[in-house]
């Protein structure tokens, strides 16, 4: 019997676990920092008074790092998103209402590919250990150095 080498759709849905890894990276290192939003007319929320055409910045920093929904919000646990997962809209690193990214799901299908076949046929060392991640204008995460790695096979 030959042995099938290429990742199917069933693969790709059955990577539960690893998809939870990724999660936690994005709640704890979002890659898009925050988003805007617009007020199409005035409006209160809690002791705030948002006039209307005023912009908001929403920052998944800070939103996500939310001690009420994430116990212990620094510590990396992928466990939180695993079961029933998490309160919806507390953890957002592709947005969310009418404009979420609609290239979420590509992206969850390139990085499971990707991780796949880094994890099964590769290791790595970053060669700068210690390197700064810059958040230029409070969007995109960019490592100073492009974190440069030593790549081997298994
Ligand atoms: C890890 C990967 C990605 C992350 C974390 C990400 C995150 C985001 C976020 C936070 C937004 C703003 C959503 C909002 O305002 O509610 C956005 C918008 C957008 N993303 Fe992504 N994205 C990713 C990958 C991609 C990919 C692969 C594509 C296309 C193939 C894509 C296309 C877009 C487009 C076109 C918008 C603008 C949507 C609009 O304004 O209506 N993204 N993304």
């Amino acid at each position: 019997m030959m042995t099938r080498k290429e990742l199917c759709w069933n693969d790709i849905q059955k990577m539960r676990k690893i998809w939870s890894f990724v999660n936690e990276v994005l709640r704890n290192t979002p890659v898009v920092q925050g988003i805007f939003r617009e007020a199409i007319e005035d409006f209160t929320y809690e002791d705030f008074h948002i006039p209307n055409g005023w912009k908001i910045y929403l920052s998944f920093g800070a939103t996500q790092k939310n001690g009420e929904y994430f116990p212990n919000p620094t510590k990396f646990d992928p466990s939180r998103f695993e079961g029933n997962g998490q309160v919806p809209y507390t953890s957002v690193p592709f947005g969310g209402g009418h404009r979420m990214c609609p290239g979420k799901e590509f992206a969850r299908i390139l990085i499971l590919v990707f991780l796949h076949h880094l994890l099964k046929k590769f290791r790595w060392e970053p060669k700068v250990p210690s390197e700064k991640i810059l958040y230029p204008f409070f969007l995109l995460a960019i490592p100073t150095d492009g974190y440069p790695i030593t790549l081997s096979a298994v």
